[in-house]
């Protein structure tokens, strides 16, 4: 038996409930802060990624999908969706439009990660991305709206963490405190972050393992080695916030697994979960645009997981609406009134009415449980004498009360 690949899912009918549920209540945040929706393709030129996301980084290194096609091209399935929409901004010629321009995406994102409860290899973000604009007040919004979203969501206890890594002035002084701090602790490290020291230095604040957190604890925060321009930008950030009341903590560790950012770095996470349950995360990537050969673009985005959403959905018992259960089963009794049936079923669809029809011939009783099972507000049933008598049955299946109908007035009684 053939089985979705590892850390792959289906999600089936009895979950799609929470899907819309999320689904709708990104449709609605997007449109409350001017976002238009961008679908990218699943696959892009492998150059894309390494070059945006970084050639240092787990998700270049260790995750992606790559192949060749038939034509020898090198392809990679995304594993992010802010490189492809900064692609598509710079092949459509989208900075000639009023900036900045605000895109939001929902997309299967790819990654081969160790399979686990809220980290797959086949996931799904929502993300949006403001390009072309470097107004910390854009940051303060782009935090606002995720902050909002999960409001909206009805996800409550989560924290929004908050740092700034600087930008290209000001990041290599505070890389190189970071590496003369971890050079007296090389004994202390794990083997990743021994390799992290020599190539991607940031990296090892976040390490996950008990013993390299400890270093981190007294390493130097970016935020003391920030120029004077990006420590204005931070300050203004804050105080952005602050007018807009959002909760934030700054966390001198938060640093991203993505290289292409700058300044602002931002995360939303459950209050009782660890970094492996982070909601959703973002921040500025100034140079990405510039790195891609466009002009140089200031520009800040976020996207969280979709499933961890509804994980947390669920964690947290927040009901989401059913959805819309058939209006109307028809039932029938022989061969005649099956034909009937056919043909009502038809007119009413035809008419924008729902209608599941019975087949086979089975028992009536059968039929009935049958439309009960799949949730219909009502039942028809015909049968030899209603053919006759140019009339059908209508079964309310809340209160099983039912009465005899004429044919031409069932439409309008359903409705
Ligand atoms: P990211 O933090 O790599 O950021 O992913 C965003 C979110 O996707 C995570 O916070 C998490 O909820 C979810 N996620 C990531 N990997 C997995 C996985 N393997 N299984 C399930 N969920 C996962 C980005 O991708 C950036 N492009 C965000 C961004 C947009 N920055 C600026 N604009």
């Amino acid at each position: 038996m053939y089985q979705a690949p590892r850390g792959t899912s289906d999600i089936l009918p009895k979950e799609q409930p929470y899907w819309r549920y999320v689904e709708q209540k990104v449709v609605n945040i997007c449109q409350l802060y001017g976002y238009e929706r961008i679908d990218a393709p699943a696959f892009e030129d492998t150059g894309l990624f390494t070059r945006s996301v970084g050639e240092e980084t787990d998700i270049v290194e260790k995750q992606m999908y790559t192949f060749e096609d038939r034509s020898g091209s090198q392809l990679t399935l995304r594993p992010e969706g802010t490189a492809p929409v900064c692609r598509a901004y710079l092949e459509h010629g989208l900075h000639n439009l009023p900036q900045p321009v605000k895109l939001y995406y929902m997309a299967s994102i790819f990654r081969y990660e160790r399979p686990q409860a809220g980290r797959y290899r086949q996931h799904y973000q929502f993300g949006y991305e403001a390009i072309g604009d470097d107004d910390p007040a854009l940051d303060a919004e782009v935090i606002d709206m995720a902050w909002q979203f999960f409001e909206s969501l009805n996800l409550h206890h989560l924290s929004l963490q908050l740092n700034s890594i600087g930008c290209k002035q000001c990041r290599p002084v505070y890389l190189a405190a970071l590496k003369n701090y971890y050079a007296n602790y090389t004994n202390d490290l794990c083997s990743d972050c021994k390799t992290r020291l020599k190539r991607n230095p940031l990296r090892l604040l976040d390490c996950k393992k008990s013993s390299c957190q400890e270093v981190a604890l007294s390493a130097p925060k970016s935020i003391d080695y920030l120029c004077p321009e990006c420590n204005r930008h931070f300050e203004a950030l804050q105080s952005h916030l602050r007018l807009l009341k959002l909760p934030f903590v700054i966390n001198h560790y938060l640093v991203r697994g993505l290289d292409y950012y700058t300044r602002t770095v931002f995360e939303i996470q459950p209050e009782s979960g660890g970094a492996q349950s982070t909601l959703g995360g973002g921040g500025r990537y100034d140079d990405l645009i510039e790195e891609l050969g466009g002009k140089p673009t200031p520009a800040i985005g976020f996207a969280a997981g979709i499933e961890r959403i509804i994980l947390n959905l669920k964690k947290q018992g927040v009901p989401v609406p059913p959805l819309p259960s058939p209006q109307v089963f028809i039932a029938y009794v022989g061969d005649e009134a099956r034909d009937e049936a056919t043909k009502l079923a038809s007119g009413l669809r035809k008419k924008g009415i729902g209608v599941i029809e019975a087949l086979g011939s089975k028992s009536l009783k059968a039929q009935l449980r049958q439309a009960n099972t799949l949730g219909a507000r009502h039942t028809v049933i015909i049968g030899e004498q209603e053919i006759t008598s140019g009339t059908v049955i209508l079964r309310d299946m809340t209160t099983s009360k039912q009465k005899t109908v004429p044919l031409n007035e069932l439409e309008e009684l359903l409705r």
